[in-house]
């Protein structure tokens, strides 16, 4: 009978509850970005005192907490005050000045839209909001087909606080002038985690998701490892869901380390399957970075240019820092006699051939 002991009889499950697995799940803790809350709170602050918002715009990496920490204050803010608005619009769907007005207007509790026009739909938001004060959330706004909206919201929204959220720095000179002196907003940069608020990140998860002991240390070290490579907390999540799907498969009270290392493999094919999504222009890129890799930069550029490639040298660098952003390539600054220049890599997933 030893033989079965450890093994799950049927309807048994490793999983306490999945909901905490998932990429939405709002956690009451949040390790590691108190100073990213701070500035958060103090450009809202002076709206709860009857004055005008700062902005800010918020840029860093995929899966590194952005719209978990800003969705974190507005919960706050909620829970102070009636006066202050808060207002989130991801961008990624709501991507038009009509949609984003559209939406606004529902979420402040105008009803019967739809023969509304873009016009009519501002008039209703800017009588209803300047009445207090708003704070506006706009994510993932490199995903925007039209920022009108913001000029407009600028212009005739009184007492308010614009935050911008985006993977990209540059996203910032994409906006129109017009928008950009009156937005003059503060940057605030979203680090990557470190080891240590990877694993108290994930450790908080696994044990709101998971029955009690079916991780060893050693298999859930296999996927901090992995997620702090890859440096996206969404990564960790999905590994931890995919290692326990695999054990559940072959009826194992415990997560082995070949189910860890079963669930990164599969993470990769993801990964690397997603390449072919890539824009068309990214890919050109990325496969002459994959041939070329440890190249400098500017070496790149010319490999690219004789491959029939026409973009600026600051377009192509772009698509550098988004690839890089994507973890299709990473890139190391190094100084050299002729100053410093950036190296880049095509991502080499050695811990997995390891394997
Ligand atoms: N400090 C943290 N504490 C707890 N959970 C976190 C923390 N940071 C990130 N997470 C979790 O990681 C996941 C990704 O975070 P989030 O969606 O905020 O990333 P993001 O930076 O907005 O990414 P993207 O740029 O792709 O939108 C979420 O499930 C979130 O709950
Ligand atoms: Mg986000």
């Amino acid at each position: 009978m030893s033989l079965f002991k450890d093994m799950l009889k049927s309807g048994e499950t490793l999983f306490r509850d999945t909901v905490f697995l998932s990429y939405d799940f709002q956690p009451k803790i949040l390790y590691g970005r108190e100073n990213e809350q701070q500035r958060f709170a103090i450009a809202i602050k002076p709206l709860l005192q009857g004055h005008n918002g700062r902005n800010l715009f918020v840029y860093g990496a995929p899966g590194i907490g952005k719209t978990t920490a800003c969705r974190h204050v507005l919960r706050e803010l909620e829970e102070e005050t009636d006066e202050t608005i808060p207002i989130y619009i991801n961008c990624w769907k709501e991507n038009t000045t009509y949609k984003i007005f559209y939406k606004i207007c529902e979420e402040i509790g105008f009803k019967f839209l739809h023969n509304k026009n873009t016009n009519e739909l501002f008039a209703m938001i800017k009588s209803k909001l300047n009445k207090g004060g708003v704070v506006f959330i706009f994510d993932e706004i490199d995903k925007l087909d039209e920022t009108d909206f913001l000029y407009t919201i600028l212009e005739d929204i009184y007492r308010k606080t614009i935050i911008l959220i985006t993977n990209y720095r540059d996203s910032y000179t994409e906006l129109d002038e017009r928008i950009r002196s009156r937005l003059n907003p503060e940057f605030l940069y979203f680090r990557p985690y470190n080891e240590s608020e990877i694993a108290n990140i994930l450790r908080q998860r696994r044990d709101y998701a998971f029955v009690q002991g079916c991780w060893d240390e050693e298999s859930f070290k296999e996927i901090i490892e992995k997620c702090v490579e890859t440096n996206d907390v969404r990564i960790g999540l999905y590994l931890m869901r995919e290692a326990g799907n695999l054990a559940e498969e072959n009826s194992l009270r415990k997560i082995t380390l070949a189910n860890a290392a079963a669930a990164i493999k599969k993470a990769e094919d993801f990964h690397i399957k997603s390449k072919d999504l890539l824009e068309e222009d990214l890919r050109h890129i990325l496969n002459i970075v994959q041939d070329n890799s440890g190249k400098k930069i500017g070496d790149v550029y010319t490999l690219y240019q004789q491959n029939g490639g026409e973009m600026s040298y600051k377009s192509f660098q772009r698509r550098i820092v988004k690839l890089k952003e994507s973890n299709f390539i990473s890139t190391e600054k190094v100084s050299g006699k002729d100053g410093n220049t950036t190296i880049v890599n095509f991502a080499q997933h050695k811990k997995l051939t390891d394997f």
